[in-house]
């Protein structure tokens, strides 16, 4: 049994064939926390609980003041009485009251995982989940804590379900998704901060005394910070040492956090942001929390990332789209912006057909007066100045040249100047007397309000009822502000950051379940809301709005960290960059969005014949190694230096495919040989290009010498077959 309870020492144990995460049950009452790390397969209490009368701690027993539930490893904090560290939960009575006693009460074990009302969780096959109930009967309430292993991967998801049993309203102030306390501190913190176009950037910083957090306050996950955490030992490299990662499955305002404690250990917690939160809980009702991901490595980041990868691509995904490869698109936005007709266009989709383009997106700019980036979104009528058939018109054209067709939504949002604003004022999210703030000028719709996410239903499932939509870029430009409405009462306001999201996912949910064959992208100036929550809607993301294929190396090394190649959109733009200027070779454009979900955003029309042949091989020779790119075991061989170097590794049982940056051109050039490391030592490799033959060990540990390349920003592949 993965999940097992021994009664007579009050143990859980929950254990793969890689891990284990054990649980005690003390005097009876309190749950605490006794291990989690590699797979302990007979566990008999070595590390036993240090109890010591510590100066300054409380005693639930005034006889016994070694025990104390501030210094003990716990599963769940506690609330007004027993333990001072940071909360994963905070409750508050109509009588203003902020205490709780929650005791064990009981559990069970199931052979599958609930889904998890209104959000998005990872699907339940192959998994074993324990349910511990804890009660506070002064005020008759219960937690559930929610533990789901994993058969075949080093992991455990966890959520909790707050019910209130009571007659009288209790509101959540804080309902975290989990806590984790570890006897040490002796880690390094890892997480991914950035900003729009400069996404995903791993930070890496000792443990110190204090809380250190990342979180967001912005609405949606958003590209400041990564709802991710991950404790590394000292020495962890890619490919060598122990790491815990921590993701959460959510959309929106979130927090990770560790505490250094007073004794040196460690609380690591995570949840819905409790700065922007508040959730009022009727007698009978149940809230249930995001659901937080927990997964171990004990050979470094790249087995880390593996796991979140396959986690991900085959637990959390749409099932539809789970196996299936991705078409190679030409999206219109940074070779047309909002200046198109339906004639350049399709010329544009005769050209790409040439050049085995498969998919054709028309980004922003095809309805209502869409003619700059100022108005008209909510008025998805289509401007037929640019598109005098329509979409049908148009997407019947592109179907019969043999392209499937895309379209642009940015669902979420409204502009001031439109036909929906001046219809629908109270729609925006809005707070009385207060200036509406732009960002981008436009405004966000309240989403929480289900007459709204009808609105939105209504208007995609108008598009997407004719069949005439392959896939769809679903955009969110900017964050929330004025995060207010009228409809709900002032004890509810604190709510409507997590109803936003819950009304998100309700479209998202309805629209992708009714059509399952479209493939959606997921979008937010770029990597702005790249989290697992949409994810599970939409299989795939753009990953930033910066396509310079130098800045690209770092972002796309950055959400390696969480996501596989298959899930980050890379398009080949134009030179000088339209973000940073930069000039780099077609060739490095290519290798670089190639090692994504591989696509173009130029117009074809205006490249030299050279410049379409080359395209045409980049497209020919992706082709030939998309299954590998796109299904493949993805490694950072060698992550962005300050030279720019990059090197990513794709490798499946037959054939392995080294992807290599150069950088900035230096003097004096470095010797430096490229080191596999992950290839079948015993197996034997063919260069596809020369023919040579190499082991798989020497290919691993000697290395490929790297050539003299003598231009910025130079790159090439390595190719070989497994013989
Ligand atoms: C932001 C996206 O990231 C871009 O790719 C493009 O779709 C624009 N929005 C359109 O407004």
């Amino acid at each position: 049994m993965p999940i097992s309870y021994d009664e007579t020492r009050n143990i859980f144990h929950l254990k793969n064939n890689q891990i284990s995460y054990i649980i005690g049950i003390e005097k009876g009452k309190y749950l605490v926390h006794r291990y989690f790390g590699p797979k302990i397969h007979s566990y008999h209490g070595v590390n036993e609980l240090q109890l010591i009368n510590r100066g300054f701690s409380t005693n639930p027993d005034p006889q016994d003041r070694t025990f104390s539930l501030n210094t003990l490893p716990l599963e769940t904090s506690t609330q007004g009485s027993l333990d001072f560290r940071i909360a994963n939960y905070q409750l508050r009575n109509p009588q203003g009251y902020r205490i709780t006693a929650f005791e064990y009460a009981g559990y069970q074990i199931t052979n599958e995982k609930p889904k998890l009302p209104g959000l998005p969780s990872l699907s339940g096959a192959n998994t074993q989940t324990l349910e511990i109930t804890l009660k506070d009967a002064q005020q008759n309430l219960e937690m559930i804590l929610r533990y789901t292993l994993f058969e075949n991967l080093p992991v455990i998801s966890r959520s909790v379900e707050y019910i209130n049993k009571s007659s009288q309203p209790i509101y959540l102030e804080n309902a975290g998704s989990m806590m984790l306390d570890l006897p040490s501190a002796n880690y390094d913190l890892l997480t991914l901060n950035g900003a729009h176009t400069n996404e995903a950037n791993l930070s890496r910083q000792a443990l110190h005394s204090g809380i250190q957090r990342v979180d967001s306050t912005r609405g949606t996950s958003s590209p400041q910070h990564q709802p991710f955490i991950a404790l590394a030992d000292k020495y962890t490299t890619e490919d060598q040492g122990a790491v815990m990662g921590f993701q959460l499955i959510y959309s929106g305002n979130f927090i990770a956090q560790v505490e250094v404690e007073q004794y040196g250990s460690c609380r690591l917690q995570m949840g819905i942001n409790p700065d922007t939160f508040e959730w009022k809980l009727s007698p009978n009702e149940h809230f249930v929390t995001p659901e937080a991901v927990i997964n171990y490595s004990d050979t470094g980041l790249n087995k880390l990332s593996q796991t979140f990868h396959s986690l991900y691509q085959n637990y959390l995904v749409p099932v539809y789209w789970q196996k299936r490869t991705r078409p190679i698109l030409l999206n219109t936005w940074e070779g047309n912006y909002f200046s198109f007709h339906e004639k350049t266009l399709l010329e544009q989709v005769k050209t790409a057909k040439e050049l085995g383009i498969e998919l054709f997106v028309l980004d922003d700019g095809w309805f209502g007066q869409r003619n700059d980036d100022t108005q008209a979104l909510g008025d998805w009528y289509v401007n037929q100045d640019k598109l005098p058939q329509k979409i049908t018109g148009l997407a019947d054209q592109i179907h019969e040249l043999g392209l499937l067709f895309g379209l642009w939504f940015e669902p979420e949002m409204i502009s001031k100047n439109s036909q929906l604003f001046r219809q629908h004022p109270d729609w925006p999210l809005q707070v009385p007397a207060y200036p509406l703030t732009e960002g981008r000028r436009q405004l966000v719709l309240d989403l929480s309000n289900p007459e709204i996410q009808d609105f939105l239903i209504a208007t995609l499932d108008e598009y997407l009822k004719n069949g005439e939509i392959d896939y769809i870029k679903w955009d969110m430009n900017r964050h929330l502000t004025e995060v207010g409405n009228k409809n709900l009462p002032a004890d509810q306001q604190k709510e409507i950051s997590h109803r936003y999201v819950l009304g998100l996912y309700r479209v998202l949910e309805t629209i992708t379940r009714r059509y399952p064959k479209v493939l959606f992208e997921n979008c937010s100036s770029g990597g702005g809301r790249f989290d697992p929550g949409m994810m599970a809607y939409m299989p795939q993301t753009w990953a930033s709005d910066n396509t310079d294929a130098f800045c690209r190396t770092k972002i796309q090394t950055g959400f390696s960290y969480l996501f596989p190649p298959i899930m980050l959109g890379s398009h080949v733009s134009d030179v000088p960059n339209h973000q940073v200027g930069r000039i780099t070779p077609l060739s490095t454009r290519g290798h670089i969005a190639m090692s994504g979900n591989f696509g173009y955003e130029l117009d074809i029309k205006k490249q030299t014949p050279d410049t379409l042949a080359k395209i045409k091989e980049q497209v020919a020779w992706y082709k030939e190694h998309r299954q590998l790119i796109q299904f493949g075991n993805f490694y950072r061989l060698h992550t962005p230096d300050e030279q720019g170097v990059c090197a990513w590794l794709f490798a499946n049982d037959q054939e392995v495919l080294i992807v290599y940056f150069h950088g900035v051109a230096q003097p004096a050039q470095k010797l430096a040989y490229l080191q596999t490391t992950y290839l079948d030592p015993q197996a034997l490799y063919q260069n596809t290009a020369t023919n040579e033959i190499f082991s798989g060990d020497e290919l691993n540990h000697a290395g490929i010498l790297i050539p003299r390349l003598k231009s910025d920003f130079a790159s090439f592949t390595l190719h070989f077959k497994k013989i």
